[in-house]
Formats: C-alpha cells, sequence, structure tokens
C-alpha cells in the first residue's frame, strides 16, 4: 500500500510502500479516508518526545477517519510515533477495534479527521476538566489554532455567554472571529504580563469565568488577571513557553485555579464520547475548522505546515 513513511527521526515523512498491516488479536483494518497531521505528529516524529525516539521507518499519524469492511465510517486513534507501530498516514490502518467510534452518515470524513483530538482537547478542557457552566464567560488563548478555533464554537454550544479570544497572527484572530469570538485579541512578542492583561481586561470588559490555555508563557500569566474571584485556567499546552511568570498575589487575591489537562489521560469511553459529540456537530454544520486537504504524495510538503492544519486523503 502508499504511505507516509519517516526514515529518520526529525526529517520529513516521504510517500513510499508499506505492506498492508495485519491485524493483531483484538484490531481490525481500516481503509484510511482522511488522516491529519498534527502538532503531537510532528512531535514524536522529531524524536525528542517525552515518549522517546520511535523506531524507523514508521508511518506516522496518531489519528484518522475510514471505512471499516462493513462500510461503516470510523474515527481512530493509533499510537503511531509514541510506541512502535504504523500511524494513520497510509491507505490502510489495523486499529483496535474498540478504539474506534462510527460516525453518522453526514460526516465529512475530512473535517472530522482536521478535528479530531484538537477538539477532544477543546471540548473536555472546556466541559470536563474545566467545569464550563452556562451563561459563563470564556476567555480563549491561542484561538487561531485547532484547539482555540474548535474551543470556541464549543463553548458557544455549551451554553457560554460570550468568548473573548486572543491570538498571534492577522490570519488566527480572523479565524477566531469565524468561530464566533466576540472579540480577537492581538498577542505580540513584546508583551508583558502587566502589558497583556490591561489589553485582555479592556476587550473582556469585565471578568471572565475560565480561560482555556494552549500557549502558556506570557499569555497564560496575563490570562489569569482577568479572572473573577474563584474562576479557573486550563492549560493544555505551550506553545508560548514552558514556563510562565504567576505571581502569587494574583493567585491568592482570586483564589484562582490552574488545572492541567492531557488527553492522554482519557479513559477509551471518554475520548468515544466526546468525538461522538464532535461529530455530531460537524455534520449538522454547528462546528468547523479551517483545514487544507493534500495528496499523500504531497506530505512531504505538508509536514510542518503551521499556518493551517493539514488533512491528508489516500
Ligand atoms: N493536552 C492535550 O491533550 C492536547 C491536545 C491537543 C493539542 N494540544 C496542544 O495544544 C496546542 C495547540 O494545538 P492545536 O491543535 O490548536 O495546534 P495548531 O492548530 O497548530 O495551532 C497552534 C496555535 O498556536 C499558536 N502559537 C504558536 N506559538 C505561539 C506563540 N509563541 N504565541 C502565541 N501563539 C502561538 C499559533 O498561533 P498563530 O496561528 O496566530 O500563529 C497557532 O494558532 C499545541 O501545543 C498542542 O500540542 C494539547
Amino acid at each position: 500500500m502508499r504511505a507516509a513513511v519517516l526514515h529518520t527521526c526529525g526529517m520529513p515523512p516521504v510517500p513510499g510502500d508499506r505492506p498492508v498491516p495485519v491485524p493483531a488479536d483484538g484490531e481490525i483494518l481500516i481503509r484510511v479516508t482522511a488522516a491529519s497531521i498534527t502538532p503531537l505528529d510532528v512531535l514524536c516524529a522529531g524524536g525528542r518526545s517525552y515518549f522517546g525516539a520511535p523506531p524507523t521507518p514508521y508511518v506516522p499519524g496518531v489519528q484518522g477517519v475510514g471505512v471499516r469492511d462493513d462500510g461503516t465510517a470510523v474515527w481512530f486513534p493509533t499510537s503511531a510515533g509514541m510506541r512502535p507501530g504504523d500511524g494513520s498516514l497510509a491507505e490502510y490502518a489495523a486499529v483496535r477495534a474498540t478504539d474506534t467510534v462510527e460516525l453518522p452518515d453526514a460526516a465529512d470524513h475530512r473535517l472530522v479527521a482536521a478535528l479530531g483530538l484538537s477538539a477532544v482537547a477543546a471540548q473536555l478542557a472546556l466541559t470536563w476538566r474545566g467545569e464550563l457552566q452556562a451563561g459563563e464567560r470564556v476567555l480563549v488563548l491561542g484561538a487561531g489554532g485547532v484547539v482555540g478555533q474548535a474551543a470556541i464554537q464549543l463553548a458557544l454550544l455549551a451554553g457560554a455567554d460570550s468568548v473573548v479570544a486572543a491570538a498571534r497572527s492577522d490570519a488566527g484572530r480572523e479565524r477566531a472571529a469565524r468561530a464566533g469570538a466576540a472579540v480577537a485579541v492581538p498577542l505580540k512578542e513584546s508583551d508583558d504580563v502587566a502589558g497583556l492583561a490591561a489589553r485582555l481586561q479592556a476587550a473582556a470588559d469585565g471578568p471572565v469565568d475560565l480561560v482555556l490555555d494552549p500557549l502558556f508563557g506570557i499569555p497564560a500569566a496575563a490570562a489569569l488577571r482577568t479572572l473573577r474571584p474563584g474562576g479557573r485556567l486550563v492549560n493544555l499546552g505551550s506553545a508560548a513557553g514552558e514556563t510562565a511568570p504567576v505571581d502569587s498575589a494574583t493567585l491568592r487575591a482570586g483564589s484562582l485555579r490552574i488545572l492541567g489537562y492531557t488527553n492522554n489521560e482519557l479513559t477509551a469511553a471518554q475520548r468515544s464520547a466526546a468525538l461522538t459529540v464532535i461529530a455530531a456537530h460537524a455534520a449538522a454544520g454547528r462546528l468547523t475548522v479551517d483545514h487544507e486537504t493534500v495528496r499523500l504524495s504531497d506530505v512531504t510538503a505538508a509536514w510542518q505546515r503551521t499556518d493551517r492544519r493539514v488533512v491528508v486523503v489516500p
């Protein structure tokens, strides 16, 4: 079969031939229709993730959408790059049957692939870890990314009163506005905590209840200052910094809560339930995300694209 094959960690995969995978006990063979390239794929393939360098050659792709042999469309996860074995960027993938999630007939496979685990993280960081309540006000950082775009729409679908967004690029702020953010605040390299906090507070026009934070660093420290007493910040990434200059006075004065979130902690049932909600919203036209489709033969050039989510079709 044709596949994206990664020969050397740190280099992009190249189109090549791999044997069709043979399902182990409990696994089934999926004919892949769409699979996204995510930050986690690039991190693992770089060989420097906390999972260690994967044995090569291997087929990257931690998730995908495809068709079972009975014709049913499913979303599926893989552990490619995290554990030995091939992933979703190929014509076929062998996956644990119990990990697959059946999709509605109306589901757009490419859109579900683009949303995937990024949208699962957005949904569960908001509603499960963040305990979002109807009527609350939400601040979404990194709002132009897939997590951010999904979080804006999913917060509003969960009954949030309004969403303030913050994003680095013009394109990111445009995506946030399209997703339904009431206002989109620029994030700048030159920001300090006090200056950015003032800008966020002015845009929010009142305290927020919950911050969804894929960035950490200065944006997270500033965002804490927009929270009402007892407010929560859920961190799920560190694109802007591995550490954040959080001051004790802000934390204490507001009795704030800083919470961590990872998809790796989810049970298969939690992940499946969240994916089902996401696929239903997407099929009904209530949830979308900016993405671009490329052929498997173009995977090398598409590998490190950061301007939008890339979905590969075999
Ligand atoms: N914890 C989990 O389970 C989990 C699950 C999924 C994702 N994540 C993490 O969440 C983060 C976002 O994921 P994603 O799928 O949304 O990725 P994505 O679609 O590639 O978006 C990344 C976003 O980060 C922004 N960004 C990057 N560096 C930045 C910086 N220094 N300052 C401000 N913004 C910056 C970019 O902004 P511009 O577009 O404006 O340049 C982009 O919108 C990633 O770090 C990912 O690893 C975690």
